[in-house]
């Protein structure tokens, strides 16, 4: 990649960035081209995006006051939490403290923080969404389920990346979807929602002084159960017809105008089930997909660049966030590996080398433990291609999923 000249305005800066895992990637890289000094953390040492930071801590990303000190210490110009959600309310209460400029407010990334919240302010707002009921234990769950009706879902309310998530079939299941939810859930509380059939899509959006500028509108397609709600692609454009993609989009900017969403990213996952769109939930954040790749290459636009000057309290001209359609399809694909202890990928190169492929991310070193795919988290890596329609881009992007292999050891898992 030719990263060019630094823009002079982040000459020196400092930046920190909470998470050097697989959904901060595309951020990090791009921090290391505009030559920020970049100070990454993560609980794991093995995080990926280490390679891109001048400097790493081994810190969690949810260790609020160890941040806060590194952020004093290395006196940062800006924080900024990509792709995780419980780290982008730490990084705007760190910035108000610090007195360090950030996109949004300490309430605003706590509502975009808590799945239960947002729905409060939602409703409060007349934002479509699922039908929903909070619950604290399993008698209550099991009613709330009974009255809206099965199936339905159980999830933890402060959680993400399906961890707490259940798809519930029967009066049968409530109560391990409530152990599940209640085991993940930070504050003993669950949510039973309606659950809303039909298409899933992703709005990624950007924001500028209260304007909300949406960018590319993806397909979600998710795993087969019971891998419930896991993407293993987001494609675009989306299927939809123009007159439904504005309906989608105009529910995800009333849902970041209802959470005070007025400056940055904003990632907001629309259901569109019979009786149209539905806000399934909204993060002040960029998406941990890929997403703002899959713009840059879909749109030119360069989300992570302007996340990364939203952080920095950096102008961001209209210029930057004007949608020019480079391809004419796009896909991130997600890669899963199969059960056991990863001794090798092979075939990385090759694939990359097919045409359409822009991008190829292994999330995990040799020695990596691979369980059956049950969450986000799970998935192996991701391929990012391109083509003149959203099939070919697909297509393509199968072909390269196709050569890469994750060589395991299965005695290993025993
Ligand atoms: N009420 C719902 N109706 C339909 N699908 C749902 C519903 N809730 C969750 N899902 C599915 O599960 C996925 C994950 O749920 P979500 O609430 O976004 O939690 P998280 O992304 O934090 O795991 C969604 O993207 C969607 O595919
Ligand atoms: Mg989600």
């Amino acid at each position: 990649m030719v990263a060019g000249d630094p823009p002079e305005r982040d000459q020196g800066k400092r930046l920190l960035v909470l998470g050097a895992g697989p959904a901060q990637l595309g951020l990090l890289a791009a921090a290391r081209a505009r030559e920020l000094h970049v100070i990454a953390l993560d609980r794991e040492p093995s995080a990926p995006g280490f390679r891109y930071a001048d400097r790493r801590a081994i810190v969690s990303t949810e260790d609020e006051s160890s941040i806060e000190r590194l952020a004093g210490a290395e006196r940062v110009d800006g924080l900024i939490a990509p792709g995780i959600d419980w780290p982008v309310a730490i990084a705007a209460r760190v910035a108000e403290r610090l007195g360090l400029p950030h996109p949004i407010s300490p309430e605003t990334a706590m509502l975009s923080t808590s799945k239960l919240r947002q729905r409060e302010r939602f409703a409060e707002a007349g934002v479509p969404q699922p039908e929903y009921v909070v619950c604290s234990g399993a008698a209550e769950a099991a009613e709330a389920a009974q009255r809206i009706g099965f199936p339905c879902v159980v999830k933890a309310p402060d959680r993400q990346g399906q961890r707490g998530l259940t798809l519930v079939g029967s009066a049968g299941e409530v109560e391990e979807a409530v152990r599940t939810a209640l085991d993940a859930s930070r504050s003993a509380t669950l949510l039973v929602e309606e659950l809303v059939p039909g298409r899933e899509m992703t709005v990624n959006a950007f924001s500028v002084g209260g304007h909300f500028f949406p960018l590319t509108v993806t397909d979600r397609l998710t795993a087969p159960l019971p891998a419930f709600g896991v993407a293993l692609t987001h494609v675009w454009p989306s299927e939809l017809e123009p007159a439904e993609i504005g309906a989608v989009v105009e529910a995800a900017s009333s849902a970041a105008r209802a959470v005070g969403i007025e400056n940055g990213p904003s990632y907001t996952q629309v259901l569109v089930g019979p009786d149209g769109p539905r806000v399934g939930e909204l993060a002040a954040r960029l998406g941990g997909g890929h997403d703002a790749e899959l713009c840059r290459v879909a749109l030119g636009v360069d989300l992570n660049g302007d996340a990364l000057s939203a952080a920095l309290g950096e102008e961001i001209p209209a210029t930057a966030l004007s949608p020019v359609a480079k391809v004419g399809g796009a896909c991130v694909r997600f890669l899963v590996a199969p059960p056991g202890e990863l001794r090798e990928v092979t075939g990385v190169e090759e694939a990359f080398a097919l045409e359409g492929i822009r991008g190829i991310r292994i999330y995990r070193r040799p020695g990596h433990r691979f369980g059956e795919l049950r969450r986000g988290a799970d998935r192996a890596g991701a391929v990012l291609a391109v083509g003149d329609s959203r099939d070919e881009a697909l297509e393509r992007a199968g072909r390269a999923e196709g050569i890469i292999r994750f060589e395991v050891d299965v005695e290993a898992l025993v």
